[in-house]
């Protein structure tokens, strides 16, 4: 299949409207990361995605509406604490609601519950209008890979996979969505984002942080209350090492240095750019992070990430996933 790499207009969105109404996969941007999407309730159209990123089909869909009237169809009780957290509606926070039956199993994983997400990104809002259907999307690179914020990056996972990518530009956000289950008496968080706990609670008051938010790379016991928890997640080739003691790492690259591998690394610190031939320098590494490390990744056999605070609970939760060393 050839995949058509265009940009954002009105005339290809409606192009893409028409292969979504016609159950095929297109990408388009996010304002967290770019999405793989189908049309939510038509089975066909899911199980494409999952083709296409390879994607283990216990891994239930993110469900993406454009406005509220939209929800009604979707979900059997919208919780009162749901309808409070609309202040963050459009925008990256996904809600774990009680499904309907029109929801297909294939979407939902088999689950009761559905993630639905209202996205604040106008070529992805326009699409979902121009639909008329909710539209299931999980980001869009193959199974594993670190999610795309570009289309290039889309478009070196998807090639021959589907049929049309949409190009938005970079996402703003950078790093995938906060999703919070809302189905029991005190919402769950079970996947830290931009969104932080503080700015939940300040709405909802307390909410429980799932141990495997707190701690991602300790093996879950028992149920897993979001399927995507129990799988290796936003890996590179290359392999990631996080320094959370910046005054380390001239020395950790001084020592890989003498095995001749090439080193990646990206640094906040100015004063570091010169320690390894592939620097990337950023203040903002959430909305950085996956272009870097898949950038990186072309031309390194070891990534150095440092530059990330303790409470910086959304993006050290996908470096400690990406990570196979952490250097304290
Ligand atoms: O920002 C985002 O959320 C992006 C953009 C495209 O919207 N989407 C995204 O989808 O990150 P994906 O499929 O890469 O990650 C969705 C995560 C998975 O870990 C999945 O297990 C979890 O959401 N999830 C989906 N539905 C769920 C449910 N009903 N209960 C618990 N977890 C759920
Ligand atoms: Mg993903």
């Amino acid at each position: 299949m050839k995949t058509e790499l265009l940009e954002a207009t009105d005339d290809t969105i409606a192009k893409a409207a028409k292969l979504l109404k016609n159950d095929e996969v297109v990408a388009f941007p996010t304002e967290t990361v770019y999405g793989l999407g189908a049309n939510a309730l038509h089975p066909n159209a899911v199980d494409k995605i999952f083709v296409a990123k390879e994607r283990p089909n216990d891994n239930p869909l993110i469900v993406h509406i454009s406005g509220e009237e939209m929800l009604d169809e979707l979900v059997s009780e919208i919780p009162d604490v749901a309808r409070e957290l609309f202040v963050f509606w459009p925008g990256p926070l996904t809600l774990v609601m009680k499904k309907k039956e029109i929801v297909p199993d294939v979407t939902s994983a088999g689950l009761p519950t559905v993630g639905i997400r209202m996205p604040a990104h106008p070529v992805f809002t326009k699409l979902i209008d121009m639909c008329g259907f909710p539209i299931a999307a999980p980001s869009a690179n193959s199974f594993g890979k670190p999610s795309p914020t570009v289309a290039s990056h889309v478009y070196d996972d998807m090639n021959e996979k589907i049929p049309m990518i949409l190009d938005g530009g970079q996402c703003s956000v950078g790093i995938e969505s906060t999703i919070l289950d809302v189905t029991s008496e005190v919402p769950v968080l079970l996947r830290p984002g931009k969104i932080t706990v503080e700015e939940i609670e300040a709405v909802v008051g307390h909410i429980i942080v799932h141990d495997a938010v707190l701690d991602p790379t300790k093996k879950i016991v028992g149920a897993v209350p979001s399927p995507g928890m129990k799988y290796k997640h936003y890996s590179p080739e290359a392999e990631v090492i996080l320094v959370m003691d910046d005054s380390k790492t001239k020395e950790l690259v001084e020592e890989f240095h003498k095995s001749e591998k090439d080193i990646g690394l990206i640094t906040h610190k100015k004063e570091h750019m010169s320690l390894a031939k592939n620097v990337f320098v950023s203040t903002n590494v959430m909305h950085d992070l996956y272009y870097f490390l898949r950038e990186l990744d072309k031309c390194s056999d070891i990534i150095i990430v440092e530059g990330v605070s303790n409470d910086e609970y959304g993006l050290l939760n996908r470096l400690k996933k990406a990570a196979s060393q952490i250097v304290e």
